[in-house]
């Protein structure tokens, strides 16, 4: 490092004196015809040193793959910017700095050595954006081996696989996936929350929802009602409908109003179970009220100006929807909403406050992340994680089920192919 320091602050002294000496000898000349005679010693050594800087500048700065060349007439960041060649951080061997070698290359991790004395984890730390994006990871982990050492971890440990039923089903257990050391993320039943789940069309938002339904379904002895409202048509949900008659399945706006009153008075009543009874807490049998795309649900209200009615029966059932949110938690009523828009002009933020669990899945702007999370610093936290690039299933947890509060868990959902729902 002090190598470089020096070899910069030589080279930007080197270049000053030769502009200043140069301009000085053209301004003090009189431009006689024999300039050329008279000032040839000057040009020669200007053309020798402007090769010996063109192999400085094409070693230094042009073989790396930094864009914008450091000013050259001033002092600041050049010698960062300078010492970095990205290229080889793909190959064993490489110098990477004046100092900083790759010494080995195995199942994604990569490890760099310094040659002499103290590696400098910062610039690696700092520019971590910019080597995921060279080395084309979503997930990067950038370690300290001892003094002289860094580990560039970028392997995905969260591979695909598909549901299995053997060990994902498990008594007064909910699966939600793997985390990064193959474990199961199992929340059990009675501690799950309000959930809201967000990820771009064909992340796997449907296919999560599934992995959830199908560990409801496997306890549904412990489970009061499950409804289930797609209004994609019911593509996702027609299936369970057969299932049991505890299961019930709404695809059409009359479902939606029937469904949500149901609950919402179902709700109200144990309310006033809990304050006969002096409770606190409804103990037993769950009901869950989980979408399908909540997006659909609100771009299917009515038209105000054609049918003013059906307008505000729409509005009321949102408005159920957002006090069961709101006041469900202790008579254990549940909301699951799964969208691809999480903007407040779907969801309002009241309802979106209420469900206290989020599920990011691969969203393609930090704006959706920041919707979803709350904040931007839980990637950092899981290793420079992004959801920008995240495959199909690969999520975010802000799970509340924890007593001891927020948790942040990084996983990935199970396959579930159709035909085994
Ligand atoms: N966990 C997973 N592992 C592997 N592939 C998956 C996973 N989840 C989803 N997929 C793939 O992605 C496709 C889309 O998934 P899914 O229908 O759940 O997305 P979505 O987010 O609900 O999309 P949309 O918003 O369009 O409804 C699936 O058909 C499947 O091929
Ligand atoms: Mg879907």
């Amino acid at each position: 490092m002090i190598f470089a320091v020096v070899k910069s602050f030589i080279f930007q002294l080197v270049i000053k004196v030769l502009v200043v000496f140069t301009l000085f000898k053209i301004f003090t000349s009189n431009y006689s015809n024999d300039f050329l005679v008279n000032y040839i010693d000057e040009l020669f050594l200007v053309v020798l040193w402007g090769v010996v800087l063109h192999q400085f500048l094409y070693f230094d700065y042009f073989k790396t793959k930094i864009k914008n060349l450091p000013r050259v007439f001033g002092f600041k960041n050049i010698v960062e910017k300078s010492v970095f060649n990205w290229k080889d951080l793909r190959s064993e061997n490489k110098k990477i700095t004046y100092f900083d070698y790759v010494e080995s290359i195995k199942d994604g991790v990569i490890v760099l050595k310094n040659k002499s004395g103290l590696i400098d984890y910062d610039l690696y730390e700092k520019n971590s954006e910019q080597i995921k994006h060279y080395l084309k990871t979503s997930t990067l982990k950038i370690e300290k081996v001892r003094d002289n050492g860094i580990k560039i971890d970028t392997k995905d440990r969260l591979d695909y696989y598909n549901w299995d039923g053997n060990k994902f089903l498990k008594d007064g257990f909910i699966f939600f996936g793997l985390d990064e050391q193959g474990q199961e993320i199992f929340i059990e039943l009675n501690k799950t929350t309000s959930y809201f789940i967000n990820g771009q069309s064909g992340s796997g938002k449907s296919v999560f929802i599934t992995q959830i339904i199908n560990g409801l379904i496997h306890n549904l002895d412990k489970v009061s009602k499950i409804f289930l409202l797609d209004f994609k048509g019911g593509i996702t949900f027609h299936k369970y409908g057969k299932i049991s008659k505890k299961i019930i399945v709404g695809y059409q706006l009359d479902q939606l109003h029937k469904i949500v009153d149901y609950v919402y008075q179902e709700n109200k009543r144990r309310m006033k179970f809990l304050k006969d009874k002096g409770l606190e807490k409804y103990e037993t049998d769950p009901i869950f009220l989980i979408f399908d795309e909540w997006a659909e649900v609100v771009e299917s209200c009515p038209k105000k100006e054609l049918d003013k009615n059906d307008y505000l029966l729409f509005q009321q059932t949102l408005q159920k929807i957002e006090s069961l949110g709101q006041l469900g938690r202790s008579q254990n009523i549940k909301l699951v909403i799964q969208t691809q828009r999480g903007g407040t002009d779907i969801i309002s933020s009241k309802l979106r406050g209420n469900l206290q669990s989020r599920i990011l899945l691969r969203v393609d702007n930090n704006d959706a992340v920041k919707m979803c999370l709350g904040s931007l610093d839980y990637l950092e936290k899981l290793g420079n994680i992004d959801p920008l690039s995240f495959p199909y299933g690969r999520f975010v947890f802000l799970d509340s089920s924890s007593e001891t509060g927020l948790k942040v868990r990084y996983g990935q959902g199970s396959y579930i192919e159709p035909k085994r729902i």
